[in-house]
């Protein structure tokens, strides 16, 4: 990759009215990160070493959002909206640091691959001023056409100002393009706003650009890199376009899937080769997955490490801080938060496990509850190593169970319990011969006796 510094001036300050939201249009997740993170990432991907955003409808929570997915991005107020030039240049104080390419991106344009940024910088590696990104959408109607000229790119036109035969070219602007840093403040100075619209467009710089005689090119991308995102029907069908993405890419790299289509990955989910997920699966953030595990299907899983060999679920819900050991076992209709399951142990049916370590080996019956909430404070639960715990248990915490530790079914346990002892923390079973059958025919007289009344 170039070694040149590389400025990504990113523009989100429109309102996104066609979302229909309390919410800036940019800050909607795809794959559980908001889409201007993801052209974030995209800029780093192709180098730039520098990010500003531009901002201006809802620009507070914008800051504070952008702290968390691109926290040495400067930001930018755009105080009127008067068009991507105008945009541009509301990171005036950025562009003017002196770096050698500047990258401008759209915000609301998520599935924009590195690739293609890549290639544009190359452009001006090579010596043109100017590299606009273009795609061939299979409807043009809307975008600015690309107007080339001997092999060079001559002109933008905007829809709106499109002359017939202008209207016929199938080459459209992605939006995105490369500018030589030297020559960007100057060019961008000069676009004025005599347009259909009266703003001040940034594709006026391929003219101005090439009456200074520089050179001006047109890449091409794929039409889904250039899709942007105006509603939430195009949302979704972003979303959909990642979820395929991922879902190849994590295939190619030895995973199974089942059935890809209905399994969902969240922008960070790692899983190692030879790990099979079963249908319906629902990845969510901070999920790590080791080689060998088996996801069964029907499992919500999220903020969890899952380590080589584990086998999870069907229908198991893995929460923030479930770290699973190797060949752990996980299984249907469990609850796992903030606990560590040891290497070997088990966790099968029916059971909620919070704030707790299972030590290696140990099984836990079905239906045992860690009370780890008293409805003020949280505690810690600690089962040792090889313990067994009794199905119907509630094990009150704060509470250890010692290793190898053994605990009666059906227990309310809410004292520690030492290594190897046994526990039982429920009534004494009283049995009373023949007192079922009196008790029986107690019932059935009564019974009687009232449907005589009645009639
Ligand atoms: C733009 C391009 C068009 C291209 C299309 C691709 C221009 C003049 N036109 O048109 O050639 O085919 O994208 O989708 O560039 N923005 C600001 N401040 C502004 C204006 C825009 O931040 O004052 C931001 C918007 O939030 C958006 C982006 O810039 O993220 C593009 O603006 P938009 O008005 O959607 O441009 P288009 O008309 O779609
Ligand atoms: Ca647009």
């Amino acid at each position: 990759m170039s070694q040149k510094s590389c400025l990504s001036v990113i523009l989100a300050a429109g309102e996104g009215t066609r979302m229909k939201s309390a919410m800036p249009k940019v800050l909607h997740a795809i794959a559980g990160l908001p889409m201007v993170a993801h052209v974030v990432k995209a800029a780093e991907a192709a180098g730039a070493t520098g990010l500003a955003l531009v901002i201006g409808h809802g620009a507070e929570e914008m800051r504070k959002a952008a702290q968390k997915f691109a926290p040495k991005a400067e930001t930018f107020v755009q105080e009127r909206r008067l068009g991507t030039a105008h945009a541009v240049l509301a990171a005036r104080e950025a562009i003017s640091k002196g770096y050698d390419d500047i990258l401008v991106m759209f915000g609301d344009t998520p599935l924009i691959d590195a690739g293609a940024l890549a290639a544009a910088r190359q452009k001006l590696a090579e010596g043109a001023a100017v590299a606009v990104i273009g795609f061939r959408p299979p409807n043009p109607t809307g975008y600015g056409r690309l107007v080339e000229k001997g092999g060079r790119l001559a002109a933008i036109r905007e829809e709106k100002d499109c002359s017939e035969a202008e209207k016929k070219i199938g080459f459209c602007n992605a939006g995105m393009m490369a500018v030589a840093g030297k020559h960007a403040l100057r060019l961008l100075d000069k676009v004025g706003n005599s347009n259909a619209k009266g703003e001040f467009y940034l594709t006026d710089i391929v003219e101005i650009a090439g009456a200074e005689g520089l050179d001006v090119v047109a890449t091409e991308a794929s039409f889904e890199s250039a899709l942007g995102i105006n509603n939430r029907a195009e949302f979704a069908e972003a979303e959909g376009i990642w979820q395929g993405r991922r879902r190849r890419e994590a295939m190619l790299s030895g995973v199974t899937l089942i059935a890809p289509e209905t399994v969902y990955f969240s922008h960070d989910t790692e899983i190692g080769a030879d790990t099979i997920v079963e249908p319906n699966v629902w990845f969510g953030p901070g999920v790590k997955i080791a080689s060998g595990a088996r996801i069964h299907a029907f499992s919500h899983i999220e903020g969890a490490t899952i380590a080589s060999n584990c086998d999870v679920g069907p229908f198991a819900r893995l929460r923030p801080g479930a770290d699973l050991k190797q060949k752990a076992k996980v299984g249907n209709f469990c609850e796992i938060k903030q606990a560590t399951i040891e290497e070997g142990a088990k966790v099968n049916h029916l059971t909620y496990i919070g704030d707790a370590r299972v030590g290696a080996g140990a099984n836990i019956g079905a239906g045992t509850i860690t009370c780890n909430y008293d409805g003020y404070s949280k505690f810690f639960t600690d089962i040792g190593e090889g313990a067994f715990v009794g199905s119907n248990s509630s094990l009150v915490a704060p509470l250890t169970i010692g290793k190898g530790g053994y605990i009666a079914s059906g227990s309310v346990i809410t004292e520690s319990v030492p290594d190897d002892a046994l526990a039982f923390g429920r009534a004494r079973q009283k049995t009373l011969p023949g007192k079922g059958r009196e008790l029986r025919e107690r019932f059935a007289s009564s019974a009687a006796a009232k449907k005589r009344v009645a009639e």
